[in-house]
């Protein structure tokens, strides 16, 4: 590998996908990491396969159809955590086993070891993944808050051991980038061995500077970069994809690092985690937001016109965004609806143009101008429903007025089950909700509930985005429509449909409560 090269290791299904309520489905894992192995992604953290029977399948099957990218699974330090990993990641045409315990003296507390217990046991779990796999990453979990000399020596031992790869994990976003750089550099210079092996960074953005970390540490000699679409991931996130990659190929000048990222994927696997996950990007996000191309006030746009890099740092085209666009309306066609969809990055069989074809119809008789975004959420309303589902929206009315409450009736299909109710709410969403209840009783908490116009303009779809949580299961729904109300029923009505799946499977004796990484015991 050339000492330029900087390994990009998302963990977008793992870090990302553990955060609460981004949970995927299996075949939504599948199709993103095919996204991320198609677009240069180095090493893919496909999930931690002991946390859960769907966890263990999914990573199997995308180390079973991986092309290109290592597929990585996640290991607490035992035994039964390695094996089960390799058991899944073994598939794989490259592979990796990623095993971590926490260093410092907080994280030893948990499983209460001392300072040579947990040296042993770091000796014995990585030699054990080494005799299973000849790609092994250690990650001294919360290295950046642990001694100096102890994570010397522990590091010391993971490379003796074998461990091929050293991730420095920075767990809860305190470091900054003048020591997250002098770390690594550091580490480099007085661990033994630490020049046979390759450095990792991993940076979670509690402060707003995982990214800043991050090419800080690679300054400092790290050549592994851990991040996830989005940033997606616990509290404040991990490190953004598109960050990294765009700052290094924008400031190739100060930064002489590259990737093997083709950039021009980037907009199309943002929409579509963002989708899967739930978790909307936020409009002035770093190149993926949506506004982060947009140049609207009047001097921006004067300069803009004379000369784009007045204004723009970056090529719209560079990250996938197709520059000027048209909007489609009435008239357009099943081959137009094709091709935009195309340019925006989205892969859909036959089946699934026909359905977003009948709703951009539909859509385009209420609306003159369908813009691209309008077709985003199209495509995000149409991963919204099944005609599997359980729950079907049927129908509804809703009344409201400034004089009392609002009155909303809804019919609705239950397994294959015609049923209506009739509820008064606090506004037309709480009404609705509570005539969905009446009709499909349930103990679901809304931890949730988010609206964002799609475009401009008072017929602009609304976007709504639903979480749920019921013993312990989140679910999330989304859906889009001109008409907040109904896209708020669907939304929940989707939530709804993605807790019962989960819940069926726990019927057919799935665990019922999954694993989580930082369960040390
Ligand atoms: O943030 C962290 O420390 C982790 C480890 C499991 C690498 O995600
Ligand atoms: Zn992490």
């Amino acid at each position: 590998m050339s000492d330029n090269k900087v390994l990009i290791f998302d963990t977008t299904l793992r870090d990302g996908e553990q955060s609460p309520g981004a949970t995927m489905t299996h075949d939504e894992k599948l199709e993103i990491a095919s996204m991320l192995d198609d677009m240069g992604v180095d090493i893919i953290e496909a999930g931690f396969p002991i946390a859960s029977e769907g966890d263990f399948a999914a990573v199997s099957e995308i180390a079973k159809n991986s092309v290109n990218s290592r597929i990585c699974g996640l290991a607490r330090a035992n035994f039964a955590d390695i094996d089960r990993c390799w058991e899944a990641v073994k598939h794989a045409k490259q592979n990796r086993i990623h095993t971590f315990i926490g260093t410092s003296p907080l994280h030893r507390a948990i499983p209460n070891l001392t300072q040579d217990e947990m040296a042993d046991k770091i000796h014995q779990t990585v030699t054990h993944a080494r005799n299973l796999c000849d790609n092994v990453q250690w990650s001294p979990m919360d290295a950046t808050r642990t001694e100096w000399d102890y994570l010397c020596r522990v590091i010391e031992i993971a490379i003796k051991a074998g461990a091929t790869t050293i991730n420095i994990p920075d767990t809860v976003g305190y470091t900054a980038p003048a020591e997250s750089a002098d770390l690594i550099k550091r580490l480099i210079e007085t661990v033994p061995g630490a020049d046979e092996v390759t450095f990792a960074t991993h940076c979670h953005n509690d402060l707003g500077m995982a990214t800043a970390n991050s090419l800080a540490a690679v300054a400092g000699g790290a050549r592994q970069i851990e991040c996830t679409i989005n940033g997606l991931g616990e509290r404040a996130g991990n490190t953004a994809l598109e960050e990294v990659v765009m700052a290094l190929k924008t400031r190739h000048d100060i930064m002489p690092w590259t990737t093997g990222i083709d950039t021009t994927k980037i907009m199309a696997i943002s929409r579509r985690v963002s989708t899967v996950s739930g978790f909307l990007v936020q409009p002035n996000k770093a190149i993926v937001g949506k506004n982060a191309f947009a140049h609207e006030s009047g001097i921006h746009q004067d300069g803009m016109l004379k000369n784009r890099e007045n204004f723009e740092i970056m090529r719209p085209e560079d990250v996938g965004l197709s520059g000027t666009s048209l909007p489609l309306g009435k008239h357009s066609g099943r081959a137009a609806l094709r091709d935009k969809l195309e340019q925006l990055g989205f892969e859909v069989g036959d089946n699934q143009l026909k359905d977003i074809f009948v709703r951009f119809k539909e859509l385009a008789d209420r609306k003159k101008e369908v813009f691209d975004d309008d077709v985003v959420a199209l495509v995000r309303a149409d991963s919204g429903e099944d005609e599997d589902d359980r729950l079907q929206l049927v129908s509804m009315k809703v009344v409201c007025g400034t004089g009392g409450p609002a009155e909303s009736t809804i019919e609705m299909e239950v397994d294959g089950k015609d049923m209506s109710a009739t509820a008064e709410g606090d506004g037309p969403v709480d009404a609705t909700f509570k005539a969905i209840r009446q009709i499909h009783p349930n103990t679901a908490r809304l931890q949730l509930y988010q609206v964002s116009a799609v475009t401009e303009g008072t017929d602009a779809q609304a976007t709504v985005s639903v979480r749920l949580e019921e013993d312990g299961v989140i679910a999330t729904g989304q859906s889009a429509n001109t008409d907040t109300v109904v896209a708020s029923a669907k939304a929940y009505i989707h939530a709804l449909n993605r807790l019962l799946v989960r819940r069926d499977k726990v019927g057919e004796g799935a665990d019922a409560k999954e694993v989580s990484y930082k369960d040390l015991a």
